[in-house]
């Protein structure tokens, strides 16, 4: 990836945004690979895909040691090798925690991951990614041993940020502590599901230490598996992700439960929302897709929001949420609109009315 016959990239039509208070910016609309890349789709439209994300300005390119059983990171090294991007002009982070089947496999320890990076960095085929992040917490190892490692990483140069995913405010707080009294480096940001059904946590939990840290969100699901897209509305339709078909045995039961989740009263209330969603976004000449990931962009806690795709087409079509992005700036009513479809605003965290 030496980047002398990389694809152009053009950054005209994207916008970016500072991931949190670090220097580095990120594309409002980024490229993840679970599920999809070495699972559900083949070398050939995993290619597709991300040229269409990096045709459109994306730079920012999100993978994860346990996704397929590490075939996803091959696959990802392999697809940025073959197209051959412009190293600096990417950002690519991956996460640790779920490395296999041992007993130091797992978790948060020094050893899984100093293990866990230099395995992660050979299947992708790289010198260093931009951003490592901590899959989840782990309560089992001490915080001080889990900020030196990631601190000592970003010292030998393997990852230039670290970051945390699904994390609570309170083991924020406290890997920020440890980085404080021992003069080590805090994480930077956060990679939390975020869409229009699952708000709490970036709403309302995380709020006072995304303002206090300056802590960045990478936030995943934007279109909670697809339901957003409208296309679950009647059903399962044959070759989407929530038949479990193609996907990696890590993830099939998964995806089938998810889709059977959809049939109970709770999934049938989701979907009517959905239904009122698309009656909006055709008003509006946008696709249902679209006007969910515009929905995510208007948070401005979010640094980027990690978009899915099995095919160039859905990449294409989501790209555009941009547009309708602009749009819900320019016109709040399509804001207040959605907000009466969702009526799942979370309450505000007490603040004794210093939000205002
Ligand atoms: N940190 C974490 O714990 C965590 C967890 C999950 C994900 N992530 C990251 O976040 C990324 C995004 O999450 P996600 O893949 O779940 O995102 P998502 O946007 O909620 O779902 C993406 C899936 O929805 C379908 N889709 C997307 N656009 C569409 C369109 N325009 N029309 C119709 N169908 C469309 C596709 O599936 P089908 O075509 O197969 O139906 C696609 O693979 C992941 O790739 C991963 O990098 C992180």
């Amino acid at each position: 990836m030496n980047g002398t016959s990389s694809p152009q990239f053009d950054p005209r039509n994207m916008k970016y945004r500072f991931l949190g208070r670090t220097g580095l910016k990120v594309s409002v609309l980024s490229f993840g690979s679970w599920v999809t890349v070495g699972g559900q789709i083949g070398q050939d439209l995993s290619k597709k895909c991300m040229l269409e994300a990096w045709n459109n300005g994306v730079n920012y390119f999100d993978t994860a040691e346990v996704y397929a059983s590490g075939e996803c990171e091959k696959a990802f090294g392999q697809v940025l090798r073959d197209l051959k991007f412009k190293r600096s002009d990417l950002v690519i982070s991956t996460k640790l925690f779920w490395g296999g089947p041992g007993p130091n496999d797992t978790g948060l320890s020094k050893k899984h991951l100093f293990e866990g990076m230099n395995a992660s960095l050979d299947r992708l085929g790289l010198d260093y990614v931009d951003i490592v992040m901590a899959h989840r917490p782990d309560p089992l190892t001490p915080m001080v041993e889990i900020v030196r490692a990631f601190t000592e990483i970003v010292q030998k140069g393997q990852a230039l940020y670290w970051g945390t995913s699904e994390w609570n405010s309170h083991d924020i707080e406290r890997a920020h502590h440890m980085a404080a009294v021992h003069n080590l480096i805090p994480p930077s940001c956060d990679q939390p599901q975020y869409n229009a059904f699952c708000r709490e946590r970036v709403e309302a939990e995380l709020r006072p230490v995304l303002r206090n840290y300056g802590y960045g969100l990478t936030i995943w699901s934007p279109l909670d598996n697809g339901v957003l897209t409208g296309k679950y509305n009647d059903g399962i339709p044959a070759g989407s992700r929530l038949t479990g078909e193609g996907a990696a045995a890590s993830d099939k039961q998964n995806m089938i439960n998810f889709g059977k989740a959809l049939s109970t009263p709770e999934g049938q209330a989701k979907i009517e929302k959905v239904r009122r969603l698309t009656s909006l976004s055709k008003k509006l000449g946008c696709t249902t897709a679209q006007l969910a990931l515009a929905w995510c962009l208007s948070n401005e806690n979010v640094s980027t929001v990690i978009t899915g795709a099995s095919r160039p087409e859905q990449v294409i079509e989501n790209m555009k949420a941009l547009d309708i992005y602009k749009k819900m700036l320019e016109d709040p009513s399509i804001g207040k609109d959605m907000e009466t479809i969702l009526a799942n605003k979370p309450a505000d965290v007490e603040l004794f009315g210093r939000w205002s």
